[in-house]
Order: structure tokens, then C-alpha cells, then sequence
């Protein structure tokens, strides 16, 4: 099982503070991924949607929509989908594309509309799909997945599913930027996938990974918050921070060497300092695409 600090907290911070809360994980042997899958958990993921489907004006990049006509049956994949989020408000803006989400927990929504699919798989057991199936596919978060060696079988398997000309995307926050990280939540999560055998800075070796399995990158998108900044998505991202702290608090305090209570307290001190050093969240995305056939 991989490590995790202390599964139990009390806290101040949480409307259900006043009694221990004891939080809830996959219990899939074979799965390395750290962070928890309760309510509180999906909460905070769709907080986290939506802060970044503000942050990048929508759900597609604009280099998607050039390349992809998903006013067509396009077939569509979102690996680790969580609460389907990004899949229910897709479908939505795109209806004729068929849209499958996988994830190692079911949270899943109970009714969804009938050109959207969820399985619960886990990928280190391959892809339960045909070859060349998908144009698009789309990964978000993927830093606490997987360990450093399960990543090249994973993406051979990715390029499998797609058709020639597919589309991939990786959206992942850069875990490097520790200097201006005043929450500290972006050195524990660095810590906890380092002793965890995951790719502590996946960011600086996802091309590298993408090319090996024989993808080429069409884009690299890099966008900051400025927690310094007082405009609106940036608040929202100020909001966020709050979120992680307090219901990550658990993971994040001990993986800082302090009690998840005492890392918790300090959280409006936390925020004023990431605030006051204009300390900054970089997300980036990559764009990449199986090869046509010649
Ligand atoms: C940090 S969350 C990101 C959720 C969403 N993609 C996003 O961008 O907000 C990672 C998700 O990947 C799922 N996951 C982790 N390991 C997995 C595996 N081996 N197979 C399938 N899903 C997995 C987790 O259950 C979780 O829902």
C-alpha cells in the first residue's frame, strides 16, 4: 500500500471538526495512488474543475477544436475522471461525441445523460477497449497515479486505444515551483510521490515519456495564478488553496515534518504569506498526438 502520513485528523477548520473524521481510500491492492476518495475528496476536485475550466477559458483548448471537429461522433476518453465532471459538462456543450470515463473509484454520477459511459478500472491492468477507438483522451492530475516504471507500459497502452491522429491531453500542476509554494502543498505533494516511487516533477519528464512511446507534442501550455492578484479566477484559486490545506491538512502537515492540527491552524496565516510573496500555482498543459498513418 503506498505511504500516507496519519489517515485521522482533528481539526478546527472543518464543519465536522469537532470529532475525529477518519478519511476514506481505494483499497485496490495494486494501486499506488495516495490521496483519498470520499465526499470531502470530490469536493474538492470539483472545486478544482471548475477553477481551472476558468483558467483555461472552457473545456477544449483552442488547438483542439482546429484539429477535432467535436461537432461530429467523435469518441472521447477522460482517464482518472473522478466525479465525471468534465465529462457531464462536455457532453452537454458537445452532444454528438460519445464520452467514457474510467476511474479506480466509483464516484461516478448515479444518472448521466446516455452518450456518457463509467467504468471503474484500474489502468495498471490495461485499457478495456478495442485498438484505434479514440480521437480524443484526456489525463488531469495524473502526478499521484502512478510509479515512475508503471508510466511507459500505461501510455503504450494509451497510443493503443487511439486512432491514428488522436489527440491526447496531460494537464498537471508543476510541482517544482517550491519557492514561491507558501502553503507548502506543493513540496509535500513532491515528497509523498518521491517515497512513493511516482515521478515527484512529472512535468519535466512527461515529453520525454510522451516521445518514448511515440507521441508527438504539439503544444505546451503554461499558465500561472498569482495568489498576489487580486482578480477573480485568482480569488478562486486563493479558495482553492484554503480547500487543499484544510482537507488535505491530514497529508500535507506530517508530510512537512508538523501535526496535521498545528499545519491546519495555520492556514489564514499560510494564505496571507502565498498572498503576500505573490506566490504562484503553474499548471501545464501538454498536447500531443498519435501519428497519422503514412
Ligand atoms: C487527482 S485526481 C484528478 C481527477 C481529475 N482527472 C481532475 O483533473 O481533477 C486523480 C484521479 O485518478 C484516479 N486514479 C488514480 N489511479 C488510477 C488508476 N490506476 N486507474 C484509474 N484511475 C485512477 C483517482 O481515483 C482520481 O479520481
Amino acid at each position: 500500500m503506498p505511504f500516507r502520513p496519519k489517515d485521522t485528523f482533528k481539526s478546527n477548520a472543518d464543519s465536522e471538526s469537532t470529532k475525529e473524521r477518519k478519511r476514506i481510500h481505494h483499497n485496490v491492492q495494486a494501486s499506488s495512488y495516495w490521496l483519498p476518495n470520499d465526499d470531502i475528496e470530490q469536493d474538492r476536485l470539483n472545486e478544482m474543475y471548475f477553477a481551472l475550466k476558468h483558467l483555461y477559458s472552457g473545456q477544449l483548448l483552442p488547438k483542439v477544436k482546429e484539429i477535432l471537429d467535436f461537432n461530429s461522433n467523435l469518441k472521447v476518453l477522460d482517464l482518472g475522471c473522478a466525479t465525471g465532471a468534465w465529462i457531464l459538462e462536455t457532453s452537454v456543450e458537445y452532444p454528438n461525441c460519445d464520452y467514457y470515463g474510467v476511474d479506480i473509484s466509483s464516484n461516478f454520477p448515479a444518472l448521466s445523460p446516455n452518450n456518457t459511459h463509467f467504468m471503474l478500472h484500474n489502468v495498471i491492468d490495461g485499457l478495456p477497449f478495442v485498438d484505434s477507438y479514440f480521437d480524443y483522451v484526456r489525463l488531469g492530475h495524473w502526478t499521484s497515479n502512478l510509479k515512475e516504471v508503471e508510466w511507459p507500459p500505461f501510455l503504450k497502452e494509451v497510443y493503443r486505444v487511439m486512432k491514428p491522429g488522436a489527440l491526447m491531453l496531460n494537464l498537471e500542476i508543476d510541482t517544482m515551483n517550491h519557492t514561491l509554494d507558501a502553503t507548502g502543498s506543493l513540496t509535500a505533494l513532491y515528497m509523498v510521490n518521491k517515497i512513493n516511487k511516482m515521478y515527484p516533477d512529472l512535468v519535466s519528464v512527461l515529453p520525454g515519456l510522451l516521445k518514448n512511446a511515440g507521441f508527438t507534442t504539439i503544444l505546451t501550455d503554461k499558465r500561472s495564478v498569482n495568489f498576489g492578484q487580486d482578480d477573480h479566477n485568482n480569488i478562486r484559486f486563493v479558495s482553492l488553496a484554503t480547500n487543499i490545506i484544510q482537507k488535505l491538512g491530514y497529508l500535507i502537515g506530517p508530510a512537512l515534518g508538523m501535526s496535521a492540527e498545528e499545519y491546519i491552524a495555520s492556514t489564514p496565516k499560510l494564505i496571507q504569506k502565498a498572498k503576500d510573496n505573490h506566490a504562484e500555482w503553474t499548471y501545464v498543459a501538454f498536447l500531443s498526438q498519435k501519428p497519422k498513418k503514412k
